[in-house]
């Protein structure tokens, strides 16, 4: 059996692929097994922060891969507290709990604010008001909290005290509030899954506010968008707003499994012994996986990053078939005539793996992927959209 036809008959049919098996990468470009190259503008939907195989990351994850590898959370480890200690002094934050993933980060959160509430205003005050067209994950409860009801079918029923409103809809906000009982409030700043949809500064700043006044804990799911993703460390630093907790996965360790949950002062000590926990969590390899990328997360990286935003912007702006370019630094959506999935499918064809997200397509490069690939692919992506905005008028 080839590769397709393996994983058809034992993977699990959970996700729609690309027709190609990926062998080999290094930086920005991968190699699948015909030897066929292609520029890679998705690192693994923003995981690879600094592309395939990165050599300085490699030698990292490779060294503490032959010291220590694994250990149980009974015992302390070097990488867990130098991680946690470049996490809280480059943030403010003052506790990390360390897990796996985007979900078990969220999943931490929700439970952090669920205690809060409980121990600071009673038992019944657990509901978390999330958005609407948001993403948090794919366990019963980030479903809960993910407000598109075509990710909630078939799963219900799913934990109870979650309640979406409308992204910038400040009376239905504000409303629900009055309601009471509201333990916290979760935000994507810019929603990923949803579209690349940055939220509006007014709007972040009014939950912020509401916030601050009503003890209500602010939550910025900051899987997609944190670790340099938007120009900044975490984008919730563009706003200039200050959460109680951020959550952050996927480009965290480059490329390994990690999920960060930072508690800010009012939650820092809200768990106790035996109250979360993680097998893998806080795993050797995978810190000094993300030791490594942090060190390298630098102003002059982001500034970087802002000038790579810019060349796309200026690149797309008024070429045929695209309509827009939404988001920020090296998160970006094209808004394009003939739809993103259509245009995904060709570019792989001509050599570019691009994502969607919604009907965009979605670009989530490397951040140090090389001005001159970076050109190369953009070129390919106008020539692309202009030939299928021709075919379908
Ligand atoms: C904003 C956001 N939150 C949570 C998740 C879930 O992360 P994971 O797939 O690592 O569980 C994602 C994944 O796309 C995400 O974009």
């Amino acid at each position: 059996m080839n590769v397709f036809e393996k994983d058809n008959e034992y993977v699990a049919h959970t996700y729609k692929r690309f027709p190609v098996v990926l062998e080999e990468g290094s930086g920005s470009v991968v190699y699948d097994e015909k030897g066929k190259r292609y520029i890679d503008l998705g690192t693994g939907i923003a995981v690879n922060t600094f592309g395939y195989s990165d050599k300085e990351w490699a030698a990292a994850v490779s060294d503490q891969a032959m010291k220590l590898s694994h250990t149980s959370n009974l015992y302390y480890h070097g990488p867990c507290a130098d991680l946690a200690e470049m996490l809280c002094k480059r943030t403010g934050f003052k506790k990390v709990f360390f897990s796996n993933s985007g979900a078990e980060a969220n999943e931490c959160a929700i439970k952090a604010a669920r205690k809060y509430a409980a121990e600071k205003k009673g038992p019944d005050c657990f509901k978390i008001i999330t958005l609407e067209n948001s993403f948090h994950g794919r366990t019963i409860t980030t479903l809960a909290a993910t407000g598109q009801e075509k990710f909630h079918k078939l799963f219900t029923p799913l934990t109870e005290g979650f309640t979406s409103v409308k992204a910038g809809d400040g009376k239905a906000l504000t409303d629900l509030v009055e309601q009471g009982d509201v333990a916290a409030i979760m935000i994507e700043l810019i929603q990923g899954e949803g579209g690349v949809m940055p939220l509006d500064k007014s709007f972040v700043d009014l939950i912020a506010n509401i916030c601050r006044e009503k003890d209500i804990l602010l939550i910025c799911d900051e899987v997609q968008t944190g670790n340099g993703r938007t120009g900044a460390l975490y984008c919730y630093m563009n706003y200039g707003i200050k959460p109680d907790i951020v959550t952050t996965a996927k480009g965290l360790a480059g490329g390994l499994p990690l999920g960060a949950t930072m508690l800010g002062d009012k939650v820092e000590d809200i768990f106790g012994y035996g109250d979360h926990g993680s097998t893998f969590g806080a795993n050797p390899i995978a810190c000094r996986g993300a030791i490594s990328i942090l060190e390298r997360l630098t102003d002059s990286l982001f500034e970087s990053v802002k000038e790579k935003e810019k060349l796309i912007r200026d690149s797309l702006k008024g070429a045929k078939g695209i309509k827009g370019v939404y988001g920020a630094g090296l998160m970006l959506g094209v808004d394009v005539e003939c739809g993103g999935a259509a245009l995904a499918g060709n570019l792989l064809e001509k050599g570019v793996l691009a994502l969607t997200a919604k009907d965009r397509l979605r670009l989530l490069p490397a951040l140090n992927i090389p001005e001159d690939l970076l050109k190369e692919a953009l070129d390919i992506i106008k020539e692309t959209a202009a030939e299928l905005s021709e075919v379908k008028s």
